[in-house]
């Protein structure tokens, strides 16, 4: 038998050969845009605070507030003391902007999908889940111990074939789907989600981790398609857009209150801090305040795609897909040499031979820094790359 410590070498040398290896390089943002790497200051278009709301200083004045009232940590699982009075504001907040009865927070959106999809279907049921959904919702499904289906990406036709085929063996069913998908930034098909849920007697649930604050006027992708989407289960975190930490679920009361009682990353893992807490709560005011400010990403992305000539962005997200990890991260060094930041995604973030750009555009970058960007992208990776393979995926 291997030593751990060969083990690890050999997996790692694994990683190496293959462009897969990561490592962790130390990033100090040093406001909603810049960031300081290895002594260069860079302009990041690798963050998903897509409202520059961590740096914003209403959202910092919100934190210290209640940093100094009501400390730092905040001691225990919400269930036993931790759950300290900004919570109440905070969960009512996101019911109303998501027009549920109720919601729940929990310590992050990883956390939130590893405890909700286990407390509602189990060894019996079926989850019916889009292929490209983020890899918590993929991790809650395969705790919760059901069958799991993926279907093809945004494919109607094809979620209905495989609920044609096996919804009469499960009891229970859910269909999960991401919002915004992370890593190609288009929309799932909600209302058309919805109607199959419907008609097979499922429940949908969605991920709104990269929709809320920056899609559907800042409400999140239930609400980007005209009416709102009927989506009993709408997930999403608070991390991104919101800029602070955190995760929750908006649902009715009697689903919250289930979750409360059986989602186990909430009952067994300490509640957010107070200061987290505070900042989301001002966050999303300032969302609620100010619709025109939650437009700008998006509107930034298409400014983007519109001087390249890429389909027109549906997020702040804009995917340039590469093929091989080796010329993604390529790709990356020659954009850093430029002083921007964007990180390549490798797999198994991606599915093989997908690896790619991923650039994500916030509130604050100036229109001629986008512009730049762009000529850049033109210049030197689109002309550097075989026919046929930088392009966006839609
Ligand atoms: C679609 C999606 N869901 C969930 C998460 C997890 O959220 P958090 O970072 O709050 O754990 C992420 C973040 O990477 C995400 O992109």
């Amino acid at each position: 038998m291997h030593s751990l410590d060969e083990f690890a070498t050999d997996k790692l040398g694994e990683l190496d050969r293959a462009s897969l290896r990561r490592t962790l390089a130390e990033t100090a943002r040093i406001d909603g845009i810049w960031a300081l790497r290895g002594g260069r200051r860079l302009l990041s278009f690798s963050c998903n605070d897509y409202l520059n709301l961590s740096h914003h200083p209403a959202v910092k004045a919100a934190a210290i507030q209640a940093l100094r009232q009501y400390g730092v940590g905040s001691g225990a699982s919400r269930l036993v003391t931790g759950n300290h009075p900004l919570f109440a504001g905070l969960e009512a907040r996101l019911a109303r902007l998501k027009e549920t009865q109720a919601a729940c927070v929990f310590g992050s959106g990883y956390l939130a999908n590893i405890g909700i999809v286990p407390a509602l279907v189990g060894r019996d049921d079926l989850v019916l889940i889009d292929e490209l959904a983020h890899a918590c919702l993929w991790a809650g499904a395969r705790l919760a111990r059901a069958t799991v289906i993926p279907f093809r990406h945004c494919d109607l036709a094809h979620a209905a074939t495989l609920l044609d085929e096996h919804r009469r063996r499960h009891g229970r069913a859910l269909i999960a789907t991401d919002g915004v998908f992370s890593m190609d930034g288009d929309l799932a098909p909600l209302n058309e989600l919805s109607a199959l849920a419907q008609r097979f007697d499922a429940w949908l649930m969605s991920d709104d981790a990269h929709g809320i604050g920056v899609v559907g006027n800042g409400r999140g992708s239930t609400f980007a398609h005209g009416a709102k989407a009927d989506v009993p289960l709408q997930m999403g975190t608070l991390s991104k857009a919101i800029g602070a930490y955190g995760g929750y679920l908006c649902a009715s009361q009697a689903v919250i209150d289930l979750v409360r009682n059986r989602a186990r990353s909430f009952i067994y893992s300490t509640g957010l801090p107070p200061a987290i807490v505070a900042a989301a709560t001002a966050a999303l005011d300032l969302i609620e305040q100010e619709p025109a400010y939650a437009a700008l990403p998006l509107a930034k992305a298409r400014s983007f795609t519109r001087r390249l000539g890429l389909p027109e962005a549906e997020s702040p997200i804009v995917p340039l897909i590469i093929g091989d990890a080796e010329a993604a991260l390529q790709a990356a060094r020659l954009l850093d040499e430029e002083g921007i930041l964007v990180v390549a995604i490798r797999p198994p973030t991606v599915p093989a031979g997908t690896s790619r750009l991923r650039f994500a555009f916030t509130a604050r970058h100036p229109d001629a820094e986008i512009e730049r960007l762009a000529d850049i992208v033109r210049s030197r990776i689109l002309t550097s790359q075989p026919a046929g393979r930088a392009e966006s995926v839609r």
